[in-house]
């Protein structure tokens, strides 16, 4: 059994906020946050905006399910992947199978960050290939903006990330047309869990006990989001080429046979560096963090979306689908579009 991508569909808030914008509130400015990361621009949600994540993943999958021509009751699963859910429990999966009125089917939530789509990806091809299900929505969202520490204090993380959705399609095909899926695979090392992290409100530091203690000073760094950049930097570098050729082994292609790479938009720094080591003409690497930001597990299927939209990627093309984040987390999909 076959997984093929039968349609895409992506979302994004109106409200367009850009490196100026930031520096009238936070001491920043455009040339540093341009030359640091690429970035211009990104949405926001805002923190008193009506869109929470599951919200961005429904007008994505709406778009997803159009563009797949099925209907939505053909839908027999959905796994959705995000790091900034509505509530801390149940995840937005359930939201998003309310939403779309389906009945009772499984929703499946997947909390691995910037890699969450490749894991929610590797998860729908794997239910495909056993069988399992025809037609599974995955979904990678984030409204990153209800939560960032929007000060100079927090400037060197909250530059960098923005809201947004990305959907797809993945149904089971007997039929020659695509080959979809052709390999993928996902790795972890949790070992440095905490050097890009939100630690609350987990059940680590005692949360509950200490914003009820009002002689508690808040801990900023943990209750927003934080990263250790230049570390994170030196690992994302090696482990992006390692994970892409593991896939591309894996289906037994050679990277002269790549059309498009889509990597998760991190840093445009970072897909670059991975341009010139891969030896990728501009062509071959598809980027859109200049008018997002980052946005986390939306920011594959986001981007892979926009590339279908603007005829950049086209049936029949070898798309490698390639991320690295919190966790540490990093994985690959490549896949026949
Ligand atoms: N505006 C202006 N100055 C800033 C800002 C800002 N937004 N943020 C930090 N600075 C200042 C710092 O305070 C510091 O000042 P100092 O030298 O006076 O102390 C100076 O700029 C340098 O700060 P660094 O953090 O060392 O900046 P660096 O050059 O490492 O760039 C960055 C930071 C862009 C995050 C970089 O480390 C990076 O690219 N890291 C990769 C990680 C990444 O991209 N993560 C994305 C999310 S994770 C993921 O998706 C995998």
């Amino acid at each position: 059994m076959k997984s093929i991508i039968k349609g895409m569909g992506h979302y994004v808030p109106d409200n367009i906020v850009t490196n100026d914008d930031l520096a009238k509130i936070m001491d920043t400015n455009d040339e540093w946050i341009t030359e640091r990361t690429g970035i211009k621009e990104r949405r926001h949600v805002g923190r008193d905006g009506d869109e929470p994540t599951s919200i961005l993943g429904y007008k994505a999958s709406l778009k997803a399910i159009e563009n797949a021509g099925i209907d939505k009751s053909e839908i027999d699963f959905i796994i959705f992947a995000t790091l900034s859910p509505d509530l801390y429990f149940p995840g937005c999966g359930v939201q998003l199978q309310n939403y779309l009125e389906l009945d009772t089917i499984g929703a499946l939530d997947v909390r691995n960050q910037c890699s969450g789509f490749i894991y929610a990806l590797s998860t729908a091809h794997a239910y495909i290939q056993a069988g399992m299900y025809k037609n599974i929505l995955v979904v990678g969202a984030e409204n990153h903006s209800f939560g960032l520490d929007m000060t100079t204090r927090g400037r060197g993380v909250s530059v960098i990330f923005g809201d947004g959705a990305g959907a797809m399609i993945v149904s089971a095909s007997e039929d020659d047309s695509s080959d979809g899926i052709l390999a993928c695979n996902m790795h972890s090392e949790g070992k440095y869990d905490e050097e890009l992290t939100m630690a609350f409100p987990g059940t680590k530091y005692g949360w509950v006990d200490k914003l009820l203690d009002e002689n508690y000073e808040v801990d900023y760094q943990k209750i927003y989001p934080y990263m250790n950049g230049t570390f994170v930097f030196k690992h994302a570098v090696t482990r992006f080429p390692e994970t892409i050729k593991e896939s591309f082994e894996k289906a037994g292609k050679s990277i002269e046979d790549l059309d498009i790479l889509i990597p998760h938009q991190a840093n445009l720094r970072i897909s670059q560096f991975l341009q010139k080591k891969m030896g990728l003409r501009d062509d071959q690497v598809f980027d859109n963090i200049q008018k997002y930001g980052n946005t986390t597990a939306a920011s594959i299927p986001l981007a892979l979306s926009e590339a279908v939209e603007q005829g950049k990627v086209q049936r029949g093309d070898l798309v490698c689908l390639a991320a690295f984040g919190a966790g540490f987390t990093w994985g690959s999909v490549l896949l026949r579009y």
